[in-house]
């Protein structure tokens, strides 16, 4: 049996523990999450422990990002579910605000980062980076942490949440943590809790496709549009009903690549059903 975690609904209260810890000379580490915790998120928790002296953690479910017929008001909510498990995972403080301490009345800024949203992802969900940079750049103001984890599960999003921070001079140390995966390779999501067992026994194939191809440029860096139009085949043929992007791309930039000559990246989204898979892969030199 764990504590209760300590748990803080306002800008005004997260701040008076954040200058607490500060007067105390503690480094600080954030973790920003919506909830619906597992096992790659606690990760996250634990990387900050290991940086710093206490971690926090945030949960907000962000309107700004979901498009309008995303899962916003279906998205998983279980907040004492979520603090039991930052309290197991070595957590100091929840920071679990109100809309209106995020989106107060009036509120009308938007925050464009520009061309490294502008592909994969930001092509199939039109405004999500900006609602993504927003949300990001206000909790990173309002508690103001030495070091910020963020997963490369989401990859474009740890890029652009960098050059947001460089753009913007905002005192902050971006940290990626590798992507934590199932036994048979799929990348932990909450989103994973919409597949049926049917569903999820075909969804681990989105990561063998990735590591195969991987394997095939290792080989032969010049063999991209090839070994792309291979996984895209055999994702279509094992299971998975469309396939919205599967590239090799540059890996800070996210431009695309003809040929591994520098850190790539592969990245990919595969559905099953209405549920999209997000996956990628490190080529060439390390990354990220
Ligand atoms: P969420 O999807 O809850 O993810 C929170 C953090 O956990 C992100 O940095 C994400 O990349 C990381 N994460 C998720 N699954 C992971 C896995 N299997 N392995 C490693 N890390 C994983 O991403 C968001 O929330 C939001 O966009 C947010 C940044 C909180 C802004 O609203």
């Amino acid at each position: 049996m764990t504590t209760p975690l300590p748990t803080v609904r306002t800008i005004a209260e997260l701040r008076a523990q954040v200058a607490d810890w500060r007067r105390q000379g503690l480094r600080i580490a954030m973790v920003p999450t919506m909830g619906a915790l597992h096992e790659g998120h606690l990760t996250l928790v634990r990387r900050g422990r290991e940086l710093a002296d206490r971690v926090l953690a945030s949960v907000f479910v962000n309107p700004t990002q979901f498009g309008p017929n995303e899962d916003f008001g279906r998205y998983p909510r279980d907040e004492a579910g979520d603090a039991a498990k930052l309290a197991a995972a070595g957590c100091d403080l929840l920071y679990a605000p109100g809309m209106d301490q995020i989106y107060p009345q009036g509120f009308t800024t938007s925050i464009d980062v520009g061309p490294v949203t502008r592909r994969w992802e930001g092509e199939f969900r039109p405004g999500h980076f900006n609602g993504v940079a927003t949300v990001v750049t206000k909790l990173l103001m309002q508690a103001q942490p030495d070091i910020a984890c963020f997963g490369e599960k989401d990859y474009q999003q740890l890029q652009t949440i960098k050059r947001l921070v460089a753009d913007l001079d905002i005192a902050v140390r971006i940290e990626g943590v590798p992507t934590v995966r199932e036994a048979d390779g799929l990348a932990m999501s909450s989103r994973n809790a919409y597949l049926t067992a049917e569903q999820r026994s075909r969804a681990a194939g989105l990561n063998r496709v990735l590591r195969t191809i991987a394997g095939r440029l290792a080989e032969d860096p010049g063999t991209v549009v090839a070994a792309c139009e291979w996984g895209r085949g055999e994702l279509l043929a094992g299971g998975f009903d469309a396939v919205d992007y599967l590239a090799v791309v540059d890996a800070a930039n996210l431009e695309p690549l003809e040929r591994v000559d520098r850190p790539g990246r592969i990245l990919a989204v595969a559905r099953i059903g209405g549920v999209r898979l997000l996956d990628n892969a490190a080529v060439g030199a390390p990354s990220a």
